[in-house]
């Protein structure tokens, strides 16, 4: 396969090989096994001696070329597909540590992260400790002998903290860790961790990859060496991702670009429009020179990102009256579509958490996320208008 200089081309003309019925657009190979010339062949494809499909549990046309166009998008030698994005950062955690392994983790992540490090990992016993995001001075003093990895998202969920990848990077070299980044809110278009030394990248393809809500995916990343362990865990394991999808993502992939733009474009918009505004107390986004981390997301990201996150006055009363009011933006789990969508942490995805662990990574009572889509901006800004207008009766 070729490989462009840019990022567009690389996305659009990554193509798995044209067959015999010479079709423009690529079919969907949903087949679950693949048919052997002959006994030899066999063989040499199970003995590894040459590459090509057996079962698609290991490989399929779909989900190489998803995946080969993912690692030329993030500068990376390798990957696998996975069936979510919760199956990558499972993958990705279980192919490398063992027994007696201690992980290093951010304290802001993902909610089902949080419940893999806490609930799983220790049953085998592997041990962790999370670092805080706001210390990064004391991270490397969290450093024990049985370390393997650091594991972290920046930005992070709900909170939008930035982790200096550099800084990061240079601390898991010197003590050679392994340094895995969930790039999910950035997507490959905005940030590349592995040029600041991240040995794996995870993603939830569910989110920006895809882009428009309709399918679960995610994937593993990094160097040829990493991926082999990977590809081992998940041919005998089984989390791989359906061709279907797979299909889905890769045209999704072909987008990515002119999509992010115009999703940063109006999260940019937006987060300026309430930062002057009379009933918000705060807003968080990356690109605001207000954000306490302004200056490292400027040196790490191309953009801002699509998500904005700002705190209402009244409070866990007013966020859920502000979600109930909203007319157009959807309330729902999700991220990354071209719809917005707007969540309250407090009273959702985060209710479980107590009030001072909330406030350790960032949640507040009045905090309200947004995912800003691609609908015009004047009715996204219409929408929240109204709705902060009608929270606050
Ligand atoms: C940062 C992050 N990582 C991982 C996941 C999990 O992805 P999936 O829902 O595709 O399993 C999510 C889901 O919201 C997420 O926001």
């Amino acid at each position: 396969m070729a490989k462009w200089k840019n990022f567009e081309t690389n996305a659009i003309r990554t193509q798995t090989e044209r067959s015999a019925q010479r079709e423009h657009s690529v079919p969907i190979y949903a087949t679950s096994s693949f048919v052997f010339d002959d006994a030899e062949q066999a063989r040499t494809l199970f003995a590894n001696e040459v590459k090509g499909n057996i079962y698609t549990r290991f490989s399929n046309p779909n989900n190489d070329e998803f995946i080969e166009k993912l690692c030329l998008l993030e500068g990376v030698e390798d990957g696998m597909a996975m069936a979510s994005g919760m199956a990558a950062m499972f993958v990705s955690m279980a192919s490398f540590l063992n027994q007696g392994d201690h992980l290093l983790i951010c304290r802001s992540v993902f909610g089902s992260t949080h419940q893999i490090t806490t609930q799983l990992l220790p049953r085998w016993g592997i041990s962790y400790t999370y670092i805080d995001i706001h210390e990064p001075g004391k991270w490397e003093s969290e450093i024990k002998e049985s370390t393997k990895m650091i594991f972290l998202e920046t930005p992070s969920n709900p909170g939008l903290d930035i982790i200096d990848l550099e800084f990061v990077g240079k601390l898991a070299e010197k003590h050679n860790l392994i340094f895995n980044v969930d790039n999910c809110f950035a997507t490959p278009y905005i940030q590349n961790p592995a040029k600041y030394g991240a040995d794996i990248i995870t993603h939830s393809a569910t989110k920006f990859i895809d882009g428009q809500g309709r399918v679960i995916g995610g994937a593993v990343l990094g160097s040829r060496q990493c991926i082999e362990k990977v590809r081992f865990f998940a041919r005998h394991t089984g989390p791989a991702m359906s061709p279907f999808n797979s299909w889905v993502l890769s045209k999704s992939l072909e987008t990515l670009a002119v999509r992010m733009e115009k999703h940063c474009e109006n999260a940019l918009q937006l987060a300026k429009h309430l930062e002057s505004h009379q009933e918000v107390c705060s807003v968080r986004y990356p690109f605001l020179p207000t954000h306490p981390n302004y200056k490292i997301a400027k040196k790490q990201m191309r953009l801002g990102g699509a998500m904005v996150s700002f705190e209402l006055q009244g409070g866990m009363e007013q966020g859920k009256q502000f979600l109930n009011s909203l007319k157009m933006i959807s309330f729902s789990a999700n991220l990354g579509d071209t719809r917005s969508i707007a969540t309250h942490p407090a009273s959702t995805t985060h209710s479980k958490l107590s009030v001072e662990e909330r406030a350790i990574v960032g949640i507040t009572d009045g905090l309200i996320r947004v995912s800003v889509g691609l609908e015009h901006m004047d009715d996204i800004i219409a929408d929240i208008e109204q709705a902060i207008r009608c929270s606050r009766k």
